[in-house]
């Protein structure tokens, strides 16, 4: 008998795709039909949907390569690929009916809130808030209608770190039927495997670190379950926000260096770190110690236009996770809809910048910063 041992995420990133092909090839290739032949009626009448191929919506040779390796990578039984962030959130909150509630986080990516007041608003769903400190007050807000407990880790963008165990076997210990659904963005699995720390769900904006070139918007959702797998693929297959298959195929591709980028934004995160927590222009830095993202606050509110105005090789723009180095200020971009006294508990201020550490030379990066701080 031949016994092999778990593949490590190297392996599983820079082999994925491989021997998969029917004609052999290494890369696997792209596949642009929207539709697939059947041989005669009896297979068509045999036909097996988790095997085969007949229509693209339903699934494509590209979208399960990836979606087979996105659920090795976060040790779950299935994955969608979707296309974006926001339908991989909105997938996972298909579970939910009027009367149905759920508790998330406060300090979330701010799309997120603008969906959970669409949901409240049109669709008879109750929201509550937690801001992460203590689990019995999570549990405390906990009701017999909740299903589903909405975390981010780190946090977005105070990048607060959550023990994802603990709160897993907080909200299970109160009802194992909710779900704990955990967005990995930032983190991604090179860091942080929710589902081997008790959580139910993993969501991704795949657009981010994952695909990690700042050329595609996508989303993924892995679970474990599969019963609640097959209710999901029966709402994704459905309503058709898949991933095409030219996404697919770039997504793949990018995601065999995922490790080796994940592990040099840290690299230059880091070293960007200890430049502003020495630099007298920067009055508080948040960053939990790894991963590319970093939030800071400016001393000079004059100082926020001078650097989003004159940086040159980091750019002004929104979106994260990418080769290259991104600025953005939450207050008036990514988390412009959260509400105002939230963000001032949050501590979302005008002064507050969120930077996407890119794979430049760190020193390019802190010289950038410097002579912007110089107009
Ligand atoms: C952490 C996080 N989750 C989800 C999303 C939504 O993803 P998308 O923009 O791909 O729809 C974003 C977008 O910025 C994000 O930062």
């Amino acid at each position: 008998m031949c016994s092999q041992k778990k593949l490590s995420l190297e392996t599983i990133v820079a082999q994925a795709g491989n021997r998969q092909d029917d004609n052999q090839a290494v890369a696997y290739p792209l596949y642009f039909s929207s539709n697939y032949r059947h041989s005669s009626l009896a297979e068509a009448k045999a036909f097996d949907p988790a095997k085969g191929y007949t229509y693209s919506r339903l699934a494509t040779p590209n979208r399960r390569i990836l979606e087979e390796t996105l659920a090795q990578l976060e040790q779950g039984t299935a994955a969608f690929a979707v296309s974006s962030g926001m339908a991989a959130i909105q997938l996972t909150l298909s579970v939910l009916k009027p009367g149905d509630h759920v508790v998330s986080l406060d300090d979330l990516y701010g799309g997120d809130f603008r969906y959970f007041r669409y949901l409240e608003s049109h669709a008879g769903i109750k929201f509550d808030q937690w801001n992460g400190e203590k689990t019995t007050e999570l549990v405390a807000k906990l009701t017999l209608q909740t299903k589903i407990v909405w975390l981010e880790t780190p946090s977005n963008p105070t990048m607060k770190e959550l023990d994802i165990q603990a709160v897993a076997d907080a909200v299970h210990g109160y009802n194992p039927n909710i779900l704990v659904i955990v967005d990995n963005t930032f983190y991604t699995p090179v860091y942080q495997q929710p589902l081997t720390e008790g959580a139910d769900v993993v969501v991704h904006s795949a657009t981010k670190y994952l695909s990690g070139h700042n050329d595609l918007l996508g989303g993924v959702v892995v679970v474990k379950d599969d019963q609640l797998a097959q209710e999901y693929n029966e709402y994704y297959i459905t309503t058709g926000d898949t991933l095409d298959s030219f996404d697919s195929w770039l997504l793949l591709r990018s995601l065999k260096t995922l490790d080796l980028r994940v592990k040099k934004h840290t690299e230059n995160a880091q070293a960007v770190v200890k430049y502003l927590e020495n630099d007298p222009h920067f009055t508080k830095v948040l960053y939990p110690g790894k991963g590319g993202m970093i939030s800071f606050y400016l001393k000079s509110v004059a100082d926020v236009a001078k650097l989003l105005d004159h940086v040159k090789i980091i750019t002004f723009a929104e979106s994260l996770g990418g080769v290259e180095s991104l600025i953005t200020i939450p207050y008036y971009q990514t988390h412009a809809d959260v509400e105002p006294e939230q963000r001032q508990r949050l501590g979302i201020t005008p002064q507050l910048l969120r930077l996407s550490v890119g794979l430049e030379n760190p020193d390019d990066l802190i010289n950038d910063l410097k002579q912007a701080l110089e107009h």
